[in-house]
């Protein structure tokens, strides 16, 4: 039997702390997530000082448990795995610095993988050889990014969004409604008591050939819907019913996925594919993926979603993406940087 080739992957791009050890880009050994939810909670969105700490605090207890878990030492590792790349410097600083230390302890090739890919790369874990060309959906709290792909790294950005990312708008609408931060389970749940009716919020396509996103107006459409169009006055959040709250969560939540599956089904048409993929945070939400299945159904398409649990940031994406770029040679030295921009 051919030797695995096990790779350790770090992610601490945001505030998710994560190490993960995967075989041959497929098989999960171990997996650990560390989240800092609750540290960013009152603030309603990512501290990115606070996330950095956070991660320098877990980033050895993640490392052990994920070894031991996966019941590896370092000779068992062919490489160090390490998203560099988008995020927050300061949180991508902690991991590609254990990582680089890893890798010149243990003597193992460093790999840099890049974030965004990675999410789509959940998608492809249970089937790693979609029908091509295959267009990629990915939508977190920082991208809502269109890709033409031909491999799991031979990636084309055909569109991205000119403001607010989707899971931002999430995080966004949650707070104008006085919801828990992360905002996309929290309006998820508001929303499933809701009439999606409701509220005939704006749906921004940006033109009949445009291919990107544009979540802001929609955001503000919510802040005047809760607060009135001039802005006097207090937010009419605090006495809505919960009814009203949740009305309001559905007919966004319903505007934002319309625009989604909208804009990708344009993309596949514009490439011709045969297979779609969905990936990042926000595929977490079953709305979207329940919509987006339809979508595929009807016009033929076959859709790969990630599963919910590898659809939140998470390392087995890291490992996994990092197997094909062990196989292709393409190391980072220990010059390695954390980079705050996507490409
Ligand atoms: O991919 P991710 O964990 O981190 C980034 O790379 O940004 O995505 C986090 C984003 C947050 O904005 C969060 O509100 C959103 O994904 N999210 C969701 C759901 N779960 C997480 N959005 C909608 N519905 C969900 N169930
Ligand atoms: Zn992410």
């Amino acid at each position: 039997m051919a030797t695995e080739i096990n790779i350790l992957g770090i992610e601490t791009s945001c505030d998710e702390t994560a190490a993960a050890v995967v075989a041959d880009g497929r098989i999960v050994k171990s997996s650990v997530v560390a989240s800092q939810h609750d540290l960013h909670d009152r603030y309603g969105g990512v501290v990115p000082e606070i996330a950095s700490r956070a991660h320098i605090e877990r980033i050895y207890p993640v490392l052990a448990k994920t070894m031991d878990d996966a019941g590896v030492g370092p000779q068992n590792l062919a490489a160090v795995a390490v998203a560099n790349r988008p995020g927050l410097t300061v949180a991508l600083m902690v991991g590609v610095t254990a990582a680089k230390t890893l890798a010149m302890v243990w003597g193992k090739p460093l790999i840099a993988v890049n974030h965004v890919h990675a999410h789509l790369q959940a998608a492809l874990l249970a089937q790693p050889d979609p029908a091509l060309p295959a267009v990629a959906l990915i939508v977190s709290g920082g991208h809502s990014n269109l890709y033409e792909c031909r491999s799991a790294v031979d990636l084309r950005l055909l569109g991205r969004t000119i403001d607010d990312a989707a899971g931002e708008a999430f995080d966004k609408v949650a707070s104008i409604l006085n919801l828990p931060y992360p905002g996309g389970p929290s309006i998820e749940k508001a929303a499933r008591q809701g009439n999606p009716k409701t509220v005939d919020f704006p749906r921004s396509m940006l033109g009949p050939d445009s291919l990107d996103f544009s979540f802001s107006g929609l955001k503000t459409a919510v802040l005047y819907h809760c607060r009135g169009q001039q802005m006097k006055g207090e937010s009419r959040v605090g006495s809505m019913s919960p009814q009203e709250i949740a009305d309001i969560a559905a007919s966004f939540q319903a505007a934002v996925v319309e625009v989604l599956v909208a804009k990708t089904l344009r993309a596949a048409d514009r490439v011709g594919a045969r297979t779609v993929v969905l990936g990042g945070g926000v595929a977490a939400n079953t709305a979207l993926r329940e919509a987006l299945q339809q979508a595929c159904s009807e016009t033929g398409l076959i859709l790969l979603v990630a599963p919910k649990p590898l659809c939140t940031d998470n390392a087995v994406m890291v490992a996994s993406l990092a197997y094909p770029l062990f196989q292709a040679g393409w190391f980072a030295d220990l010059s390695l940087e954390p980079a705050s921009s996507s490409e």
